[in-house]
């Protein structure tokens, strides 16, 4: 069972590499940078971030006004605590001033960078659901908003279908793997051999080990369509998510389709997500390179998830944005925040569909669908 480890041990040990948990550290490392509008300006990183609310009590009576609380879920290798991420939360309040915002962290350790490699998903989503309950801001809002990081994404949503309480209003992912990945990443050389033997590991029977699967997190979302049995079988975390085996859960659709939004954000140059397209829910052919779209998808026409009803009521979003995968730029993050999120019932919060589909031109969406 364990070969392949062996095997990827062996590599690192004859390279004089560090053991398996560190290697797979140094090469999934993806923490969001956030491009400025303009980089001459330095008011993000001046602007201090305090996980406080600003109006904490003094419009009690026009709650229609303060912005719905966020949560926020980082990706692999980055951690709640790390530059990126303050910068989002000050970008929030930004948008809408008096957000209050709460940085997720999937363990009760203080760093939490490691917890995003290593662990189980489904532990981790439970603890999320009792931290959440236990937040007495989060705890007492009629409702939160959720921006999900790369893989966070995927989480948020896990914590949505299978907790969902506080509830969230509206979700945006950003290159996001809600389809799965079919390898670690795209090497960048014949020569990198701890990458080819990462993505070996993926490739071989040991990633649908009992081990592997409860403790390498992206092996919890590898989805492999010509090895489908294999994920239906075994795996801990996407496959029964979206509900793909065949007794499918109920809840998990009713709460999806409950979302005010869903906005999957794809990155148009993503080179570390494999297929990017995943960001979409679309299906890729890693063969011949055949991309279906999720409209075109049996999750989709058999509405195993709620993806189908959302779509129908207009609350799925498909949105492009122009960088790799993290390279987020600030326009583009006020623009969807200002867009999605702000004071509940606010009449800004995802009614402004035509005006997105404009900027990002709707027949070239639909063409990717
Ligand atoms: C469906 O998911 C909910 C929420 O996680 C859980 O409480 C319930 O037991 C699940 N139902 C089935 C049939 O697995
Ligand atoms: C992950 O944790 C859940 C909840 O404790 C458990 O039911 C499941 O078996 C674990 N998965 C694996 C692969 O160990
Ligand atoms: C998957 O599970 C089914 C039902 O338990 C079993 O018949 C089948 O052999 C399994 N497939 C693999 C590849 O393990
Ligand atoms: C992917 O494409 C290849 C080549 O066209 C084909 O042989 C294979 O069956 C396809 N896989 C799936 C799962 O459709
Ligand atoms: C997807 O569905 C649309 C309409 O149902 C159809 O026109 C299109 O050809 C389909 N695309 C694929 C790749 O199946």
């Amino acid at each position: 069972m364990l070969s392949n480890i062996i095997l990827f041990a062996a590599t690192a040990s004859a390279l004089a590499l560090p053991p398996l948990e560190v290697n797979l550290e140094a090469l999934l490392n993806t923490p969001i940078t956030i491009i400025r509008d303009d980089p001459s300006d330095s008011t993000i990183s001046t602007h201090k971030y305090s996980q406080q609310p600003i109006h904490a009590s003094d419009d009690d009576d026009d709650d229609d006004d303060s912005p719905l609380p966020v949560i926020l879920w980082h990706g692999l290798g980055d951690a709640s605590n790390a530059d990126g991420l303050r910068d989002t939360a000050s970008l929030l309040e930004e948008t809408h001033p008096g957000t209050y915002v709460h940085l997720i962290s999937a363990t009760t350790s203080p760093s939490d960078r490691s917890a995003s490699f290593f662990g189980n998903v489904t532990e981790q989503i439970d603890l999320v659901c009792e931290t959440l309950q236990r937040d007495p801001i989060l705890s007492t809002a009629p409702a939160v908003d959720a921006v999900g990081f790369s893989q966070g994404g995927q989480f948020l949503r896990g914590y949505i279908e299978r907790c969902n309480n506080p509830p969230v209003r509206s979700l945006i992912t950003f290159g996001s793997q809600h389809n799965g990945i079919s390898a670690f990443e795209k090497c960048k050389s014949a020569t990198d051999l701890v990458c080819h033997a990462a993505n070996a590991l993926l490739k071989s029977s040991t990633v649908w080990s009992h081990y592997v699967q409860s403790h390498v997190v992206p092996a919890q979302y590898y989805r492999d369509s010509e090895d489908y049995e294999n994920y239906l079988n075994y795996s801990n975390f996407l496959a029964d998510i979206n509900n793909e085996r065949p007794v499918k859960n109920a809840t998990y659709k009713k709460n999806l389709a409950s979302l005010r939004n869903f906005v999957m954000v794809m990155f148009e140059d993503d080179a570390t997500v494999i297929p990017k397209e995943s960001g979409w829910f679309s299906q890729v052919n890693m063969t011949s390179g055949e991309v279906v779209g999720v409209r075109n998808r049996t999750i989709y026409e058999e509405d195993w998830i709620g993806l189908k009803k959302l779509d129908e009521g207009g609350n799925l979003k498909f949105e492009k944005v122009r960088g790799e995968h993290m390279q987020l730029r600030e326009k583009d993050l006020k623009r969807l925040f200002g867009e999605y999120f702000g004071p509940l019932g606010g009449k800004d919060a995802g009614r402004k569909v035509e005006k997105v589909n404009k900027v990002y031109g709707v027949e070239e969406m639909k063409s990717d669908l």
